[in-house]
């Protein structure tokens, strides 16, 4: 099968100019192709621009276990509308993915359900160290070093010494320091209301935590990615770490802060909490700058009905693969950033991160992982209208100005005139590890 996209305006790495691009069996085969190639399909995208296929490193699927929040199918369709073409999952699902059998099932269950293509992390315990040495197919390790969702902390030092010490997978962190949270809730009593979720998670939680997930990945010597950096002090921090450490952004970082607990209460209670204004400002900056390199959801769903319980009750988790590209493009159009920019955060970014083959890029050779968009259109995201199981977001009634329009996966159409495209289209991610 033979697909060629035509007028284009191409965001490739070193820039963006007007070229055809022709797919064949699921890869790139030329850039500046032809009019006169012949194709099975040929797609008209004058007035659009594509893009390679977001690449999201961080969600939250629910499958198995918490599928009544979210499943493989229904987060993979929300991916497809949103231009996500691969995504990496999280192991606090049910059961935890921390063996290599659990893993398996996983990646086995994703085969015959993702119409995007899959990855899944192995989480670290406080002793399943051989599990982690003998997994393969995954991006890496995930540490809750500092809880959240579900039960995969990992606080005591010599557990994790050892976890960066013996392993060679990559490692990511959620850092939120433990006993600085439980003795925040204490001084506060646990908590009354919403907004008292950032004073428990404050940013002294966050940095003390990040501090000490990066020593030792500089002292071991081992690759190491911090998850949803959400305080200017984190920022700071890591402008001085070495090129073994790299770090992310999420939108709920971008675009919320603590003056918005009135307007929307528990549906941006996050685990790390959202932060001030100028925490908000300072995590735009270290994005601006390099500092940090990725942006990526942590889409996490909770049902309205979990969300709306009173605080502490209440979950940590918002819903975001479908809009987070729309979000940034629409910060395209204010003109805060560039679309190479989102562009490198978002699909550069993560692929060279986690070490993903032939992924990332509109290059001859790589996956045909590609998404139109449309950078003067205008849509307002409704709950009504989200594919989500979860059914909401927390940017119900924002207007953005730039939005995919058609989705490729493999080169198979999974996202066009506002349909998704049913089928497991996705396939295994695979690593370019040595
Ligand atoms: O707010 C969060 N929710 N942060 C996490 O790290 C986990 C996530 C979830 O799984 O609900």
């Amino acid at each position: 099968m033979k697909t060629l996209i035509r007028d284009a305006q191409v965001v490739f790495p070193d820039g963006i100019r007007q070229s055809a691009i022709l797919l064949e069996d699921g890869r790139i085969v030329s850039i500046d192709a032809p009019d006169s190639s012949r194709a099975d399909e040929i797609i008209d995208a004058t007035g659009l621009h594509l893009l390679p296929g977001v690449i999201d490193d961080q969600v939250h699927f629910r499958e198995p276990g918490l599928t009544h929040k979210e499943d493989l199918l229904t987060a993979t369709r929300a991916c497809a509308k949103g231009g996500v073409t691969s995504f990496l999952e999280m192991p606090n699902t049910k059961p935890t993915t921390t063996s290599v059998a659990a893993l398996h099932d996983k990646l086995a269950l994703a085969a015959s359900k993702c119409i995007v293509n899959y990855g899944f992390y192995i989480g670290a315990t406080p002793g399943n160290l051989e599990e982690l040495k003998c997994a393969k197919r995954t991006p890496g390790i995930k540490i809750f070093i500092g809880s959240s969702t579900g039960d995969l902390l990992v606080d005591d030092q010599q557990a994790l010494e050892r976890i960066f010490a013996e392993t060679s997978l990559p490692i990511c962190a959620h850092c939120e320091d433990e006993s600085t949270v439980r003795a925040n809730a204490a001084a506060i009593g646990g908590g009354q209301d919403y907004a008292d979720h950032s004073r428990v998670r404050d940013n002294r939680a966050a940095i003390i935590a990040t501090r000490r997930a990066v020593d030792l990945a500089e002292r071991h010597r081992h690759r190491f990615h911090v998850l949803h950096v959400s305080t200017a002090e984190e920022v700071e921090f890591l402008r001085g770490t070495s090129n073994l450490i790299t770090a992310e952004a999420c939108p709920h970082h971008l675009f919320f802060s603590v003056d918005d607990y009135p307007r929307l209460g528990s549906l941006i209670q996050m685990n790390p909490s959202i932060k001030s204004l100028a925490d908000t400002q300072a995590v735009w900056q270290g994005l601006l700058d390099g500092t940090l390199e990725v942006v990526a959801t942590d889409h996490a769903p909770h049902t309205l009905e979990e969300k709306r319980q009173p605080y502490p009750k209440s979950p940590s988790g918002l819903p975001a693969v479908e809009n987070s590209l729309a979000l940034m493009l629409n910060q395209v159009a204010l003109g805060r950033c560039t679309l190479s920019q989102v562009v490198s955060w978002m699909c550069e970014a993560p692929a060279r991160v986690w070490s993903l083959k032939n992924k990332g890029a509109i290059r001859v050779g790589y996956d045909a992982d590609l998404v139109l968009v449309d950078l003067k259109r205008s849509e307002t995201i409704f709950n009504e209208n989200q594919l989500t199981k979860s059914g909401w977001s927390p940017w119900h009634g924002t207007t953005l100005t730039g939005w995919p329009v058609r989705t490729l996966v493999h080169g198979t159409t999974v996202f066009q005139s506002g349909r998704v495209i049913d089928g497991p289209t996705g396939r295994e991610i695979e690593y370019d590890r040595p």
